[in-house]
Formats: structure tokens, C-alpha cells, sequence
């Protein structure tokens, strides 16, 4: 397996990848199938979210029993073929592990509601306050965080999430033990990594009170015994095996903390997602608003995390889409007009930071928004309860639909789009959600395409895997403050990789200020773009007097060495 700084890993939404089956849900058997594909693609790691039994109220992310593998969506002959043939492509599986919480139809949670003190103990049960809840925390999914215990005058649980997913209570050695019993387990199996689900909320603080800031998470974000927590997973588990990748998938984290999560010396995890630079787009920190993405902002974020981590020796996973994210080319580039040239610049992007690339399935082609008409069309709890919740607090229908073809993580769960057929290949029946009016791209049509974004992931895929600059460089952003080019500088070894990026879709002059000053960049060796032709062959034939400097969303990577 290649090691982290030049692996590319790949993410399945198994419900949205592939029907083996004909039931409408992607399955195990159908990530099996396509793993040609995938080898083709080059990547060296697959994470495959959640396939374990579940209710399904949060599409897995609610686990019912952690050993065991919803038969909707396959079996362990399947999984174990499934790891083998990876292994024969050189491709690691990565299983995610959603350890915050469980799902309430657990036997553990269904235990402790029978008041067997043992099990009640794996949860975070408390008193409520003055005839309501214990604190006036909220849930990451709206509303409050905490649910009445049925037939309890005064008793409730945490539930950070749905109401259906009881937090865990990870003071509690005994449930510790339990979890290093279920990582073993997998790894038993032979898998070479594993993703955390949200994983640095599992340390609640020792003292529950009303928080006066926020929703509460200051009190359990990066809490008092994370740190700890993680080691002793580590030590028990994962680390027994140093080949094993790891990912922990950090709220609202902290630079500071995310040092010490991923630095190596510390004996954490390998590397971490976090996600300052997708709230971009939330106005006044609100998800659920309309807002062009704010284009410095981004910039800022992303330099300030290259920085800092780099500085820490921390490792970040790079990424710009995932099941829980709308698509990058819809939200951050163009999906009409200059769809192909903005799904390579963005990819271009994200790719040549200092950290691992991770490729959201579908991105690769290029799938955009779902935009969905109708709110029978949803799917995901979170939207779903902020359709209400919208409109409890007065909004239009009309608007509320607006934002959730924006913002909705159903934008995202669409399924794969492979062929020109019936469901675009996915399933011989209905799909569980429906492709919404999104663009018709396909994997059949990229593959034939020599200039499709398809290819072009190729190149970039390869591109991390051969040069040691990207891999290990450092980074430096350049024209800091430019209101439409990215542009940034790797080095290592006295060897430079220029990756100069137009984020719109207008074309910029040679006689801008930033133009002017890359002007010596932009006659290196070119060793990608999103253009055929040269800016220069363009020029040459341009009767304006005014010459092109970049084009539309155009990126180039450029290499100083030889
Ligand atoms: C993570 C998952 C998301 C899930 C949530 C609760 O953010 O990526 O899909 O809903 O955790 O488990």
C-alpha cells in the first residue's frame, strides 16, 4: 500500500454506488463488480460507509450491531471476496466506524431502557432541570439533544445526533473494552483502514450545565479526554498494526487539536477531516441560508490550515465533497456553462495541498446537485427536519425548497450515474432516491472522452503518486488577497510546483495585478491544465489588445525542476 502522503483514497456511499441485486440499494457485491473500475481510476484506498445492521434512520450512521452486516447489503463471503480482490488491485478497504453513538434499537440501548444497570451506563442518562431538559444543548440535526425516557418522570438521554442515535458514554471502561473488542473484529478480517465517525465528540464534559454561547459543543468538541481516548484506541487496536490508515472525522475542531491527532509522534490517528473551508457558504454561520461561497474566506482557511498543520507536523485529508457535502462543481464551480473546465480546476485545487486526497464517488465525473422539486423527493433526517423547522419559523415553502437544493446532503446521495440506460446503470429497479434533474453525466461517456474530467483525475491520481514535491513539499500561498485567482507554491528539495487557479468564470487579463506578478510562473514547464490550447497559441490569434491571462476557470500546474 502506497503510504499517506502519496495515496489517493476514494469514498463509496454503498447505498448510492452500485445495485447488485435489482432491490434499488447499492450493495457490497456491487462495489465487487466495479472494482475494476476503480483499480483503472488508480486510487489505493476505498472507505466504505457504514454497512451494518441498522434501522437505517440515518442510513447506517445508527448501528444496531456493530458484527454484523445488514443482509440488504451483503454478507461476510461477500465482504471477504470483496477485500481480497481489492488486495489483488493493490487497493486497501477502509471500514467506518461510528463509535460516538448507537442506534436506540441496539441491544445495549434496548437493555438499558429495561433498566439494566450495566447498559444503562454505556449511555449518558441525566435528570432534567426545572421540568425540562438537563441543559439546552441542541442536536447537530436540530432540535434539542436530549429525549424524555418513556414512562421516566424526569429521565433523559443524549443524543447529539437523531433521536434515534444515543450517545455513547466513553468514561465507561466497560463500553472502552466493547469498542476494542468490535475493532479487532474487522481487523481480523483483513481491512487496511478505518474512517471515525465524528469521533472527537466521544469525550462529554464531567459537568453537564446550559451553555450561553453556542448549541453546547464547546462543552464536548475536542473534550476534556480525547486525547486520551484516542491513544488508548490506538495502543489497543488499530496501532497493533502500523500499516493500518486512519481518519478521524473531526467536528468543529481546532488547528491545536488536530495537530495532535494526526501528528505521528502522538500516536493518534493518521489523518483528519475537518471542515472550516466548507462553511464558506453559510451565512452568519448558518448552514441552512443562501450565500455565495465566500471566495477569500476559502483561500484564508485553507492557507492557514496548510500553515499551521505543516508547522505541527499534522496531516489533513484533503477533500471538497463527501455523502454529507453538496456537490463541489455545483457550489463551488459552474454546472452548466464551464462544467468541465471548473470540475478539473476544483479538483486541481484540492488535490496538490499538503495532506491526502480523498475523491467523493461521482465527483470524478463530475455529477452536480440533485435539484429536486419536491420535498417527498428527500430523504436524509437532517433535511427533513429542517424542512420543518424552516417552516416553523415562517419561511415560504418555496424558499425552504430553494435552500435545501443548495444545502440538502441528499444532494450528494444520488446514485452513481454509469452508463446511458435505464436508473444510468445503478439498479434494475427504482432507485431507493431518485436522480433528481441533475446533470446526465456518465462513467461510459468520461471513459470515451480523452478530455473528460474522468481522465483528468487520472493525471492527478498519477501526479500524487510519482512526485515527491506534492507529496512532501511545503506550501505557500501566493497573491494573498487576489478576489478571483488561487494560487499556491509546493517545494521540496529546491523543486517548485505552481498550482495557479481561476476560481470564476470570466477570463483575466494579462494587465491584472496578479497576472503581472505570475508572470515568470506562467512560463514554466506546464505540466497540467484544463485547456487544450495554450493561453499563448489563444493569444496569438485574439485581435483584442488586451490579451488573455487565464481563462474560465482555467488552472495550471507548473513545475520549476527538471
Ligand atoms: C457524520 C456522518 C454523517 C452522520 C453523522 C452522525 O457526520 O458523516 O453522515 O449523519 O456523522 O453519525
Amino acid at each position: 500500500m502506497r503510504n499517506l502522503e502519496h495515496a489517493v483514497v476514494y469514498e463509496i456511499y454503498i447505498k448510492s454506488f452500485m445495485d447488485s441485486d435489482g432491490d434499488g440499494i447499492g450493495d457490497l457485491l456491487g462495489i465487487y463488480e466495479k472494482l475494476p473500475y476503480l483499480k483503472e481510476l488508480g486510487v489505493d484506498y476505498i472507505w466504505i460507509t457504514p454497512f451494518y445492521e441498522s434501522p437505517l434512520k440515518d442510513f447506517g450512521y445508527d448501528v444496531s450491531n456493530y458484527k454484523k452486516i445488514d443482509p440488504r447489503l451483503g454478507d461476510f463471503k461477500i465482504l471477504k471476496d470483496l477485500i481480497k480482490k481489492a488486495e489483488d488491485f493493490g487497493i486497501g478497504i477502509m471500514l467506518d466506524m461510528v463509535f460516538n453513538h448507537s442506534s436506540t434499537e441496539h441491544e445495549w440501548f434496548k437493555k438499558a431502557m429495561e433498566g439494566d444497570e450495566k447498559y444503562r451506563n454505556y449511555y449518558i442518562f441525566k435528570e432534567g432541570k426545572n421540568g425540562t431538559y438537563p441543559t439546552n444543548w441542541i442536536s447537530k440535526f436540530g432540535g434539542p439533544a436530549w429525549k424524555k425516557v418513556e414512562g421516566k418522570e424526569n429521565e433523559y438521554y443524549l443524543h447529539l445526533f437523531h433521536e434515534t442515535q444515543g450517545d455513547l458514554n466513553w468514561e465507561n471502561v466497560e463500553l472502552r473494552e466493547e469498542i476494542f473488542d468490535i475493532m479487532k473484529f474487522w481487523m481480523d478480517l483483513g481491512v487496511k483502514g478505518f474512517r471515525f465517525d465524528v469521533i472527537n465528540l466521544i469525550s462529554k464534559p464531567e459537568i453537564f450545565k446550559d451553555s450561553t454561547t453556542d448549541d453546547g459543543r464547546h462543552f464536548y468538541t475536542d473534550g476534556p479526554k480525547i486525547h486520551e481516548y484516542l491513544k488508548e484506541l490506538n495502543s489497543k487496536t488499530f496501532g497493533l498494526d502500523n500499516s493500518i490508515l486512519t481518519v478521524g472525522e473531526m467536528s468543529s475542531t481546532s488547528i491545536e487539536d488536530s495537530i495532535k491527532y494526526s501528528n505521528k509522534e502522538e500516536k493518534e490517528l493518521s489523518m483528519v477531516f475537518t471542515f472550516h473551508h466548507l462553511k464558506v457558504d453559510y451565512e452568519n454561520g448558518d448552514k441552512w441560508t443562501k450565500m455565495p461561497f465566500d471566495f477569500l474566506k476559502l483561500k484564508e482557511i485553507l492557507s492557514t490550515w496548510q500553515i499551521k498543520m505543516s508547522k505541527g507536523r499534522g496531516w489533513n485529508a484533503q477533500f471538497l465533497s463527501n455523502h454529507d457535502q453538496p456537490r463541489q462543481v455545483s457550489r463551488f464551480g459552474s454546472d452548466d456553462k464551464y462544467h468541465l473546465e471548473s470540475g478539473k480546476m476544483l479538483a486541481t485545487a484540492y488535490f496538490l495541498l499538503r495532506g491526502t486526497p480523498y475523491i467523493y464517488q461521482g465527483e470524478e465525473i463530475g455529477m452536480t446537485n440533485a435539484y429536486f422539486k419536491n420535498i417527498e423527493d428527500y430523504k436524509d433526517v437532517e433535511s427533513l427536519n429542517y424542512y420543518e423547522i424552516l417552516k416553523k419559523e415562517g419561511l415560504e415553502e418555496k424558499e425552504i425548497l430553494e435552500i435545501l437544493s443548495l444545502k440538502s446532503r441528499d444532494n450528494a446521495r444520488t446514485p452513481m450515474q454509469w452508463d446511458n440506460t435505464k436508473n444510468f446503470g445503478f439498479s434494475k429497479k427504482e432507485p431507493w432516491i431518485s436522480n433528481g434533474n441533475g446533470k446526465k453525466v456518465t462513467v461510459v461517456d468520461n471513459l470515451k472522452d480523452e478530455n473528460s474530467i474522468l481522465n483528468y483525475y487520472k493525471k492527478l491520481i498519477e501526479l500524487r503518486h510519482e512526485d515527491d514535491v506534492l507529496a512532501y513539499g511545503n506550501y505557500e500561498e501566493l497573491l494573498i488577497g487576489h478576489e478571483k485567482i488561487y494560487a499556491y507554491k509546493r517545494s521540496y528539495n529546491n523543486k517548485n510546483i505552481y498550482v495557479v487557479l481561476n476560481f470564476y468564470g470570466e477570463n483575466i487579463l494579462k494587465s491584472d495585478e496578479g497576472i503581472k506578478k505570475l508572470k515568470e510562473i506562467l512560463s514554466l514547464e506546464k505540466i497540467l491544465g484544463n485547456y487544450e490550447k495554450n493561453n499563448n497559441d489563444i493569444n496569438n490569434n485574439n485581435n483584442n489588445n488586451e490579451e488573455i491571462g487565464l481563462r474560465p476557470y482555467e488552472c495550471l500546474v507548473l513545475k520549476e525542476y527538471e
